[in-house]
């Protein structure tokens, strides 16, 4: 039996992700997303892996980033644009699909702009609870832009974190931020420097947009035992840490290829050893192993994160409502007669309109 509608796919628009986030509430979708993306990095073996493909420009990025683990197919499109907030754009925008292996159709197509804040700041808290000390309470924030109150969020609901300190080169920003994160519970102090920021910090989160080799943090800002969450340095060319900090450092990656290309470890050898989170998720490898290490997740976003979100979001979807069906796959009512599908509705056009 052929299924009917064929041609309808769910689609999650940003008003409808907005609901469906609000409606299960954004700390139980953070940790729940967050077991998801925990899942499928334990699965790791499973996944059809690539670096993402990437078209850069002398502004910005433009990605696709697929994966699969044999029965679902996911890629997301997304772009990184550092001046586009100056024209009333965002930095970061994206969209989704999600795909049934055996027939390849669409199960799913979803605005992921939101949807990547969360995912971005889920998997921070999670590679977080491996890597920070366990009574981390205090997290610098530096770079108070989209992504920002997404970590502070997934940080406050996943981990100890309880206070932060907040700077950006923009002081409007961080009070944006702070007054969006008033009612979360934080104790909440806007830093007027990077170094007032991380003093006293057990958790260093780095989440600012600028297309050079930025040095947000030199290594004497970086004390023993402090958690750095890495996550503005995402394509060559684009770094946020001082070399010098790396070198002290025990360095977690998503997807090795992908990061020495487009993170922090774009400033190392080649070979500079790095372990792979999924392993460290998994107990092949350890995460912090001693008080006085400094633990570096060098995050750069990887498509099983995204195609956890997807599928995250997929079974959370039925019974809500908070979709549409888009027609947008061409189902003829014999599959090969796809040109005779066109002449119907060409016949169709032509038949007068009823007065
Ligand atoms: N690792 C990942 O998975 C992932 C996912 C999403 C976004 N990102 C990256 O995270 C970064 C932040 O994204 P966003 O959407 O929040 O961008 P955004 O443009 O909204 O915010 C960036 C903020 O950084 C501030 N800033 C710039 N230079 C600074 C400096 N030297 N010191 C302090 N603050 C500074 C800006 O004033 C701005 O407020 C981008 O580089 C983006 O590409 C990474």
């Amino acid at each position: 039996m052929v299924p009917e509608n064929l041609n309808l796919v769910p689609f999650v628009s940003v008003e409808n992700m907005m609901d469906l986030v609000l409606e299960i509430g954004i700390d139980t979708f953070l940790r729940e997303l967050a077991e998801f993306i925990e899942e499928d990095f334990r699965r790791w073996e499973r996944f059809d892996k690539t670096a993402r493909i990437a078209s850069h420009s002398a502004d910005g990025v433009i990605e696709l980033m697929p994966t699969s683990d044999g029965r679902l197919y996911g890629f997301k499109y997304v772009n990184g644009h550092p001046k586009n907030t100056r024209s009333g754009r965002q930095t970061v925008t994206a969209f989704g699909v999600l795909a049934d292996v055996d027939n390849g159709y669409p199960v799913l197509l979803a605005e992921m702009t939101i949807l990547t804040a969360l995912r971005t700041a889920a998997t921070s808290a999670v590679a977080a609870r491996y890597l920070a000390r366990r009574e981390s309470a205090t997290m610098a924030l530096i770079g108070n832009g989209a992504q920002s109150e997404f970590q502070a969020r997934a940080f406050a609901a996943l981990t100890g974190v309880r206070a932060l300190r907040l700077y950006d080169t923009d002081p409007s920003a961080s009070r944006r931020c702070r007054r969006n994160l008033a009612d979360v519970g934080l104790d909440i102090r806007i830093c007027s420097t990077a170094e007032e920021a991380v003093e006293g910090a057990d958790v260093i989160t780095t989440a600012t947009a600028d297309k050079q080799y930025a040095t947000i943090l030199t290594d004497n800002m970086v004390g023993p035992g402090v958690h750095i969450n890495a996550v503005g340095g995402d394509c060559p060319g684009k770094t946020e840490l001082h070399r010098d900090i790396l070198l002290r450092s025990d360095i977690f990656v998503e997807y090795s290829p992908q990061t020495r290309v487009e993170g922090e470890i774009q400033q190392l050898a080649p070979d500079h050893p790095v372990t792979e989170i999924w392993r460290v998720f998994t107990g092949v490898a350890p995460g912090r192993s001693s008080e006085s290490q400094i633990t570096l997740f060098d995050s750069v976003g990887f498509a099983t994160e995204d195609f956890s979100a997807l599928r995250y979001v997929r079974s959370k979807l039925s019974g809500t409502g908070h979709y549409t069906e888009l027609d947008m796959l061409a189902d003829p009512d014999e599959p090969r007669d796809l040109y005779g599908m066109l002449l119907r509705r060409e016949a169709q056009r032509r038949e007068p309109v009823e007065a």
